[in-house]
């Protein structure tokens, strides 16, 4: 039912962990099962150099957590920002239909941190964030229907 590499990156996930004085952290609740992605970024010159999560949650979201960091680590800001909860799946060779749902907390966790980040450094322009919560109230449904 999971790809080798979904069972890969779920039994030995890459860049778990924190990163003492980040440049941006995103934290993002999958509101229908409960659970949580906390995701780091190192940002130097706008190139993400570092890039570390916890995630507590099922063993796909932990894989896309894991991948999601691999794809990440070396972008620009802008360039992690273009990946998307389909490109981690498919760069886990695919995860299983019911299973599409737990990409969500990798792709949305990402932005949440950048856009900390963007915040943090003066960076926000019009249409960055959720307007209503700046993407605290734990919802990714709901950011879905605001965008
Ligand atoms: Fe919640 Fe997978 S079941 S993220």
């Amino acid at each position: 039912m999971y790809s080798e590499k979904v069972m890969d990156h779920f039994s030995n996930p890459r860049n778990v962990g924190e990163i003492v004085n980040p440049d941006g952290v995103g934290e993002i609740g999958n509101a229908k099962c409960g659970d949580i992605m906390k995701m780091y970024l190192k940002i130097e010159n706008n190139i993400i150099v570092d890039a570390k999560f916890k995630t507590f949650g099922c063993g796909a979201a932990i894989a896309t957590s894991s991948m999601s960091t691999e794809l990440i680590i070396g972008k620009t800001v802008d360039e992690a920002l273009s990946i998307t909860n389909k490109s981690v799946a498919e760069a886990l060779d695919g995860l299983p239909p019911a299973k599409m749902h737990c990409s969500n907390l990798a792709e949305e966790a990402i932005r949440s941190a950048i856009e900390d980040y963007k915040r943090k450094n003066g960076l926000l322009e019009d249409g960055d964030g959720c307007i209503a919560c700046g993407r605290r109230c734990d919802d990714i449904h709901h950011h879905e229907d605001e965008d």
